[in-house]
């Protein structure tokens, strides 16, 4: 499609927009009775309206059926867990059964490397990105020295080449290559919180499970963002959260896929409770765990309802929307903010900006990451005084993520307008 920079191309973008509709059934920021633009989905997406609706569902059972709810509410509490599955199989690209919603991210990789991290001989090793997410590099460190071993010497950290700002393939595969006989584990990012860039996880399980390793990806920025196919690429483990392009609000209830390889492996290491047990023998109350033989299995405690219940509300949204396109709009979305990006630069006779994140589509979802090339911060203060949730990032970054579900062409070309004016204004001043 040949893209112009003009408002009424972004409209005509806007009016055949299939999912235009969506936008309305969210709650968009306001200033001064004006929608603000808000592109910062990667981080907390925004509220269905329908979320209140789904929330006092739970609480009018509650009130009227207190304990009984789970087995006497309208949609029994006991099953609920079984409503939230299938269209989220669907976005993760994996069997309902392979996953299951619990906890947070953190507490369910850490769950994850109890089964998944089982060091043996001289095969101890974790692979990983430098720079991973803080909570990732803190649980990896602490699961390390809980086997008794260094932390530098048994976290192996692939970093990007000098003087580039993301990883190649190539040398993720070839650091699996040299460390082959040590490595028990290979952990990183299917999308990089900081740079954006989508990885090739189907390679990269495949080259790591060749070595001898189990694999595993947090998907925190990928969950509900670009297409997965978790089952086929044949990851053993992954986890994410689903506030972000889940739009399950602050704290949601996370998501974590296991492998159907392993649900019925009960030789398997895990730290169990009781909603992870058989199902139908779980009020029995006997000794001895029997887990569930599914991703449920990993289940520790009372599942959170009224978290479930905002869950529901963003999966249903996405079902209402269709996956699919979903994903045709992410990427005309994005296609069409690099395009006005890339106007923005042509302002001067030398750049303003340079993407961190990969220009190659199968390398990128929703978000941009832009290294400003100079006064990023006050760049970033004047276009948030301007009305734009985007978000800044030390030392020169500003991430930016369009959703398809609730943001506009529109709201992309005034966003290159706002930012073209602003640092034309700081060259002139
Ligand atoms: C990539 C990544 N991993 C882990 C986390 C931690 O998630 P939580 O605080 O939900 O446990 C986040 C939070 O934003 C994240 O972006």
């Amino acid at each position: 499609m040949h893209f112009e920079n003009t408002p009424a191309f972004a409209a005509s973008l806007d009016s055949n927009d299939p999912l235009k509709d969506f936008r309305n059934r969210f709650i968009i920021p306001q200033s001064a009775g004006k929608d603000k633009i808000y592109f910062l989905g990667n981080s907390l997406g925004l509220q269905p309206k329908s979320t209140s609706e789904y929330i006092r569902q739970i609480m009018d059972d509650w009130g009227r059926y207190g304990v009984e709810s789970f087995f006497e509410a309208p949609e029994p509490w006991m099953d609920y867990h079984g409503s939230l599955t299938g269209t989220l199989s669907e976005v993760m690209g994996c069997l309902p059964q392979e996953l299951t919603v619990m906890n947070n991210l953190t507490v369910n990789l850490h769950l994850m490397l109890v089964s998944f991290y089982r060091p043996q001989g001289k095969r101890y090793k974790i692979l990983c990105e430098a720079k991973a997410f803080p909570s990732d590099q803190y649980m990896l460190e602490t699961h390390v020295k809980h086997h008794g071993f260094d932390p530098q010497d048994a976290i192996v950290e692939v970093k990007p080449r000098e003087g580039e700002q993301t990883l190649r393939t190539e040398d993720i595969l070839q650091q699996i290559i040299a460390h082959r006989d040590e490595l028990a584990l290979v952990f990183l990012g299917g999308i990089h919180y900081y740079s954006g860039q989508v990885l090739d996880m189907h390679t990269i399980t495949r080259m790591a499970q060749q070595a001898g390793a189990k694999v595993g990806f947090d998907l925190a920025h990928a969950a509900g963002n670009i297409e997965m196919r978790l089952h086929d690429w044949n990851l053993d483990f992954a986890c994410w959260c689903s506030y972000k392009y889940l739009n399950s609000g602050p704290g949601a209830v996370a998501g974590a896929y296991i492998h159907e390889r392993y649900h019925a492996d009960l030789q398997m290491q895990r730290f169990a409770g009781w909603w992870g047990y058989d199902k139908a023998t779980r009020f029995k109350m006997e000794q001895g765990f029997k887990p569930m033989l599914s991703a449920e299995g990993w289940q520790l405690g009372t599942p959170p309802l009224i978290l479930y219940a905002c869950h529901r509300a963003a999966l249903d949204e996405i079902k209402a929307a269709g996956w699919d396109r979903i994903q045709l709009k992410r990427k005309l979305l994005t296609k069409y903010l690099w395009f006005v990006l890339d106007e923005v630069n042509k302002i001067q006779t030398k750049p303003v900006l340079s993407c961190i994140t990969p220009r190659n589509q199968t390398e990128q979802g929703s978000q941009v990451s832009m290294n400003m090339l100079s006064s990023g911060k006050e760049v970033h203060r004047q276009l948030t005084e301007a009305g734009f949730y985007v978000d800044w990032r030390e030392p020169s970054v500003i991430r930016l993520a369009p959703v398809p579900l609730y943001n506009t062409f529109a709201e992309v070309w005034q966003f290159g307008q706002t930012l073209k004016s602003i640092l034309q204004a700081s060259t002139n001043s």
